[in-house]
């Protein structure tokens, strides 16, 4: 078991990140806490036998299996506001296991299914996958979603310079903000947060984000997104970057906090 994550400075900031377990961060999160997460876990159903695979296991410490994704799920739902919404991507070899994880853990029925268009196709040979899925965690009570069940953002292309494998765009993280209706004062939450590109959005509209990660290359690339995801207006969100942006300064993510030592940040 990871132990419990604790922010990098004590100070309750707009953006915290931890290095750990995803668990270990959900555990140290009190009950009724959460108003969106939004996550695209570990899932193993990546093609690791591929050279892509190869260089994703170099990257990743390790992956999940989509059971032990909906353990993780279950957890991330009992710190979920009565108001709060998941959101879980997942691509099409896991989609039915993600379908059956998210309903293990408890999210209401239907499990409602967004499709991401990536506007161009994935890497490999044979039907390359354009698509990619986003499933609705809803409680009871939850936030109602804005939007429609199809939406079209372009991938980061595999030549992207310093791109985190499996790096999403930043554009997807803002339209998902939207149509969650993310607000100041929400608390966003990515427990598997990679690069943070899932959180910008969230950041962007004032909410506080946490993420955390496992490995320690991506709490350093999301500390630099992050950093620089100063809060702007809502309709200015969808894919633009504000010039000059990289001042922020709310967030504890600012590009020159050092890591600590073991699994604090
Ligand atoms: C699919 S990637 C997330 C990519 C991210 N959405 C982005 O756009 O950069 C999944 C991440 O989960 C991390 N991870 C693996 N096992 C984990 C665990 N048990 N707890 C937290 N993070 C974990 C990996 O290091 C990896 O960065």
């Amino acid at each position: 078991m990871s132990a419990a994550p604790r922010p990098c400075d004590g100070k309750p900031p707009a953006a915290t990140l931890w290095r750990g377990h995803a668990d270990g961060l959900l555990r140290a999160l009190p009950g009724h806490s959460i108003d969106l997460l939004v996550t695209d876990p570990p899932y193993s159903s990546v093609d690791r036998a591929s050279s892509d695979g190869a260089h994703l296991q170099r990257w990743f410490g390790g992956s999940m299996g989509w059971p032990e994704i909906g353990r993780t799920l279950r957890l991330a739902r009992s710190r979920l506001r009565p108001t709060g919404l998941a959101l879980v991507m997942v691509n099409q070899a896991g989609l039915e296991a993600a379908l059956h994880a998210v309903r293990a853990a408890g999210f209401a029925e239907p499990v409602r299914v967004i499709t991401w268009d990536r506007r161009w196709p994935g890497l490999g040979g044979g039907l390359r996958h354009r698509t990619e899925y986003i499933l609705v965690g809803r409680l009871p009570a939850s936030r109602p979603l804005a939007g429609e069940d199809l939406v079209s953002v372009a991938a980061v292309g595999p030549g992207t310079a310093g791109r985190y494998p499996t790096q999403k765009p930043d554009g997807l993280g803002r339209l998902l903000a939207r149509m969650a209706g993310v607000r100041r004062g929400d608390t966003v939450v990515d427990p598997f947060c990679g690069s943070g590109a899932l959180l910008v959005g969230a950041a962007e509209r004032g909410a506080t984000v946490i993420g955390s990660d496992i490995s320690a290359a991506a709490v350093r690339l999301a500390s630099k997104r992050l950093a620089a995801a100063a809060p702007r207006p809502p309709s200015s969100l969808e894919g633009r970057r504000r010039p000059g942006a990289a001042g922020a300064s709310r967030n504890s993510a600012r590009g020159g906090t050092r890591p600590t030592k073991g699994t604090r940040r």
